[in-house]
């Protein structure tokens, strides 16, 4: 009896302890609790603030753009080869932590087809008509042959593709189209060219899965007719720019002289997996050894400065050409040693609302709708006002 009663008493001693020491261990648990939630709030908020930081770029004590690739003088180069290009290669070494396959830098690859592609229309004269004491700033929009980015290409003309001047810069946009085989297409290009003289097209593909060469294209004509640009906004036709922000930008860049070196600017995609199949699947002539992307700014919008093409167009003649094409350029620019630098509210989807801290809205997806010009310029128009209101 005793036994049991002790052994009683003693289980529900136990049992106090037991739950004394499971409050105990409760006590500590929810503070740590606390205080691990605090700590992780102040370490995102320490993180974010680094990362809003890395917009202010060092300030340098030099200012000679001429070793920046910038040609005040002469807007007009003509033809350049591989052997040109090359010239300029940029001084390689592979870091430890590198994503890109070797070959992007070995540099064996020897790309001389690329010299093959010829221009149909260059929008000739469009980066001379710079005023003394301005500078230029280009807008390069990669476009299609299709009916749908005709339309766009209208709605930016007459919206936000129509500021010709902004603080010191004189502004300047065009369209990259490679080759149609539509006759009723091309003709309306050749139109299009003679009244608007923005279209560059060149004899290389238009399709999705070529539009690396297209880019190419692209960086080439700006090397060769336009190396009078000193920054360069790269983008395809379906975004509406807030262009007094991406001017503020650019005025950064100018005044933050040593930053203007090498400019690839945006605000990238984070841990970018590759993806084997799918609209988005890699295209690559080499093997990529690990299953993400380097660091990368998304095609739709990037601000480079005319140094940073001129080594660019070197690369592509010794390097892999690959698609998607922004995912191809992420690797060239991690060969290059291009510094990780970008803002986050750079650009955002187009999602009904107007997001006015951003440098840009990609519509993607919502643009692919079936819009008649009109209709087009009317949604566009209605976008640019919210931003500018
Ligand atoms: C840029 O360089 C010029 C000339 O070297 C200098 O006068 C100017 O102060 C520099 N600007 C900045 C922001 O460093
Ligand atoms: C600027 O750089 C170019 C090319 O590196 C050089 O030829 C030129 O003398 C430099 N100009 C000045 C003012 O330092
Ligand atoms: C590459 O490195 C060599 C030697 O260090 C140097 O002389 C050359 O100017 C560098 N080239 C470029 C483009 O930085
Ligand atoms: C690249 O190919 C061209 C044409 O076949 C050749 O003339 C050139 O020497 C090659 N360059 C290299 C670096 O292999
Ligand atoms: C050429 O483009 C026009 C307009 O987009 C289209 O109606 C036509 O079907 C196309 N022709 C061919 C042969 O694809
Ligand atoms: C565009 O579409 C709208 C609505 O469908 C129509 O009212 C308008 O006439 C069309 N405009 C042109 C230029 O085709």
């Amino acid at each position: 009896m005793s036994a049991t009663e002790s052994k009683d008493g003693g289980d529900a001693i136990l049992e106090r302890m037991n739950n004394n020491q499971v409050m105990g261990i409760y006590g500590t648990r929810k503070w740590r609790f606390l205080f691990l939630t605090f700590a992780l709030i102040i370490m995102i908020y320490a993180f974010d603030v680094l990362l809003d930081l890395r917009q202010f770029a060092p300030v340098g004590n030099h200012r000679n753009w001429t070793k920046f690739g910038y040609d005040r003088q002469a807007s007009v180069h003509g033809r350049m080869k591989c052997k040109q290009f090359t010239a300029e290669l940029p001084n390689i070494t592979r870091e430890r932590h590198a994503l890109a396959p070797d070959a992007f830098y070995n540099l064996v690859f020897n790309n001389t087809y690329l010299d093959e592609i010829e221009f149909i229309h260059k929008a000739h004269g469009i980066c001379d008509r710079e005023n003394v004491g301005e500078f230029l700033f280009m807008v390069k929009l990669i476009s299609d042959a299709t009916e749908t980015a005709a339309s766009f290409r209208h709605a930016i003309r007459k919206t936000w593709g129509s500021v010709r001047k902004r603080s010191r810069w004189s502004i300047r946009v065009v369209f990259a189209i490679g080759q149609t085989e539509n006759t009723t297409r091309t003709n309306a290009i050749d139109k299009e060219s003679r009244r608007y003289g923005d279209i560059v097209q060149g004899t290389s593909a238009d399709s999705y899965l070529k539009l690396a060469d297209k880019t190419i294209m692209s960086f080439r004509w700006q090397q060769e007719y336009c190396s009078n640009a000193m920054y360069v906004f790269h983008g395809t036709h379906d975004i509406v720019v807030n262009m007094d922000k991406l001017i503020a930008w650019v005025d950064d860049f100018y005044l933050h002289n040593t930053s203007s070196e090498r400019v690839y600017f945006g605000y990238p995609m984070f841990n970018p997996r590759i993806l084997h199949e799918g609209i988005y699947k890699l295209y690559s002539p080499v093997q990529w050894p690990a299953g993400k992307y380097p660091f990368y700014h998304p095609g739709h919008g990037i601000i480079y400065s005319m140094s940073f093409i001129r080594q660019m167009n070197a690369m592509f003649c010794r390097t892999p050409i690959t698609n998607p094409d922004d995912c191809y350029l992420g690797a060239i620019a991690e060969a290059m040693g291009a510094k990780e630098y970008y803002f986050r509210n750079f650009h955002a989807d187009y999602n009904g609302k107007i997001n006015k801290n951003v440098v840009y809205l990609h519509l993607g997806h919502t643009g692919k709708m079936k819009r008649n010009e009109t209709e087009m310029y009317e949604w566009m128009a209605e976008i640019y006002n919210g931003f500018i209101k």
